[in-house]
């Protein structure tokens, strides 16, 4: 890949799509490909179809996607699996039919078994149930996942599949439908503080534990396998340490402000009891992640307050 190669990120007014693309126009990429939604719906087989026939991208970022937390997984099932198919099928069918010569597929932790060891090691994949909250989002990951190695096997594609752990930073969504597990307390933290509300509901025990990467870390990883990793195998992506959910609010707490109390609602899931990848595999090809938490929620939160307007 090089500065005048033809790059089309899939998903780029995303969180993690948008990090990619401004790390590459930092570090001077000149052939973007970008569509928004109302340019190129990726769930149309024949818009997608023309669009890689007439742009003919050299490379590919896979990460548009439906996405979303806990709540909206729950809620609508049929369409985190349909429009999750649907999106990657036309992509990775297109791209190898037009000659991509690159493809990175955003894949994500939730693959791995509900139940699996900690920290979990790419080789735990396909070794038990999966979390059922999130089962439908999981099973398309999955499927993307053997999209691509079965297009490497049969057509010799270089299809790599990254599996990111919880993503977080500036560009993130702060509604409560869509928003993840950080978003989501900023959001709750920052308004009980402007208006005075003395205690706040949170989903679940608080003892679950999750790992965070923040995106322009993600998007600097992505970038490093796309030039470095050609194996079929899964990669995971991640900081190599966990924090609960309580630990987190207790931070996301001190940076907002909000001195009230937080009430766990035990009756709503907990989703899985630990998720923290094993980044060895990432480790020892030469990539490490390098924003500190601490300074990644708090720029997170500054960014938040100038550029998100609650209803
Ligand atoms: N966020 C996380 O914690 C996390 C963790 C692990 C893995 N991942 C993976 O990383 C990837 C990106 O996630 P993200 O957090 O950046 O999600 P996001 O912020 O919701 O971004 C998704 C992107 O996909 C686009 N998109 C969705 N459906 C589309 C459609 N039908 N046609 C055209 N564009 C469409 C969205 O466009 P609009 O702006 O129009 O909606 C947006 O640009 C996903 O594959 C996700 O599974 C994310």
């Amino acid at each position: 890949m090089n500065k005048n190669s033809k790059i089309y990120i899939a998903g780029h007014t995303g969180l993690v799509g948008g990090a990619i693309s401004r790390l590459l126009k930092k570090e001077g990429y000149k052939n973007l490909v970008e569509k928004t939604r109302a340019e190129l719906n990726l769930e149309n087989e024949l818009a997608v179809q023309s669009f890689f026939e007439k742009e003919k991208p050299e490379y590919v970022f896979l990460c548009a996607a439906k996405v979303g937390g806990i709540i909206s997984n729950s809620k609508k099932p049929a369409e985190f699996i349909l429009n999750n198919l649907k999106i990657q099928n036309n992509i990775i069918d297109s791209s190898y039919k037009s000659g991509v010569k690159k493809l990175l597929f955003m894949g994500s932790s939730c693959i791995y078994p509900r139940m699996a060891q900690q920290p979990i090691k790419e080789e735990y994949f396909m070794t038990g149930p999966l979390e059922p909250t999130n089962e439908a989002y999981a099973v398309a990951k999955i499927a993307g996942i053997n999209m691509c190695q079965s297009y490497r096997k049969q057509y010799g594609s270089n299809f790599i599949s990254v599996m990111p752990t919880n993503v977080y930073g500036p560009g993130d969504y702060f509604d409560l439908e869509r928003s993840h597990v950080v978003g989501a307390l900023i959001v709750k933290c920052h308004t009980a503080k402007k208006e005075n509300i003395k205690e706040i509901t949170l989903w679940g025990t608080g003892n679950a534990k999750r790992e965070y990467i923040h995106c322009d870390d993600l998007a600097d990883a992505s970038l490093f396998l796309m030039k470095n990793y050609d194996d079929g195998e899964i990669i995971n992506i991640g900081v190599g340490e966990d924090i609960s959910i309580k630990e987190l609010a207790k931070k996301i707490k001190k940076i907002t402000g909000f001195e009230g109390k937080i009430i766990w609602d035990t009756t709503k899931p907990d989703g899985m009891p630990r998720k923290l990848l094993n980044v060895d595999k990432l480790h020892t090809l030469g990539w490490k992640h390098s924003i500190d938490f601490d300074r990644g929620i708090r720029e997170t939160y500054e960014w938040f307050k100038k550029n998100i307007t609650l209803k």
